[in-house]
């Protein structure tokens, strides 16, 4: 037990990691925070300060929920995701921590980011046909509606819908419901705005449904 804790103690610590930051403090001391959204993010990024700064925050969001769920826990491995149960179940727990220690991180007053790109990398590494499930849903709707933000509501509900059809017991739905119930939480301004058709979107993405 206190093995596991420390394992997911260090995933949520691996989750404080933020990408947005650190790629910020390199160039110059730019503060994702207080431009566009406000969202340290790499859609934010992508918003106010270009692609490559937006590509570098994605990377290191992606890559920190596969550190998390695969060198934590120390899991046995396969193609499709973990091969033995309990290394999965701790490799979930590590997921979960690595999603809140992105999107509440002690080390900056527990105000993070949404936890899109980190759980992308979650999910690529314990349900990859999940992801690409996700995936799937998430680009079609960039390329309807521009909106990033509907885009990410829909890849998690995608990845609640692939759960289910592996067993509503199963460990893979209780954590894709919990963190589809973060995500929904922490888009929880971006639902305001996409009520009120005040949501930025990126008009030049949007290529079907003119
Ligand atoms: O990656 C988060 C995205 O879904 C929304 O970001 O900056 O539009 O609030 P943002």
């Amino acid at each position: 037990m206190i093995e596991l804790f420390c394992k997911a103690l260090g995933a949520y610590l691996i989750g404080n990691l933020m990408g947005g930051q650190l790629v910020g403090r390199l160039r110059g001391g730019v503060d994702l925070s207080k431009v566009g959204s406000g969202n340290i993010g790499a859609t934010n990024a992508l918003r106010t300060q270009g692609k490559g700064f937006a590509l570098a925050v994605l990377l290191i969001d992606i890559f920190k929920g596969v550190a998390a769920v695969v060198f934590v826990p120390a899991v046995q491995w396969s193609w499709a995701g973990p091969t033995d149960v309990s290394t999965e179940i701790q490799a979930y727990i590590c997921g979960v921590a690595v999603a809140v220690g992105h999107c509440y991180p002690v080390f900056s007053g527990f105000k993070g980011g949404k936890g899109v790109a980190t759980l992308a990398g979650v999910f690529g590494a314990l349900m990859p046909i999940a992801l690409l499930w996700m995936l799937g849903g998430f680009i079609l709707t960039i390329l309807l509606t521009g909106y990033v933000s509907l885009a990410t509501l829909v890849a998690a509900a995608l990845s609640v819908i692939y759960a289910a059809q592996l067993g509503l017991e199963s460990s893979a739905f209780g954590f894709a419901a919990a963190m589809a119930l973060l995500v929904v939480w922490k888009h929880r301004e971006n639902i305001q705005r996409l009520t009120k058709g005040t949501e930025s979107r990126f008009e030049k993405a949007r290529v079907l449904g003119r």
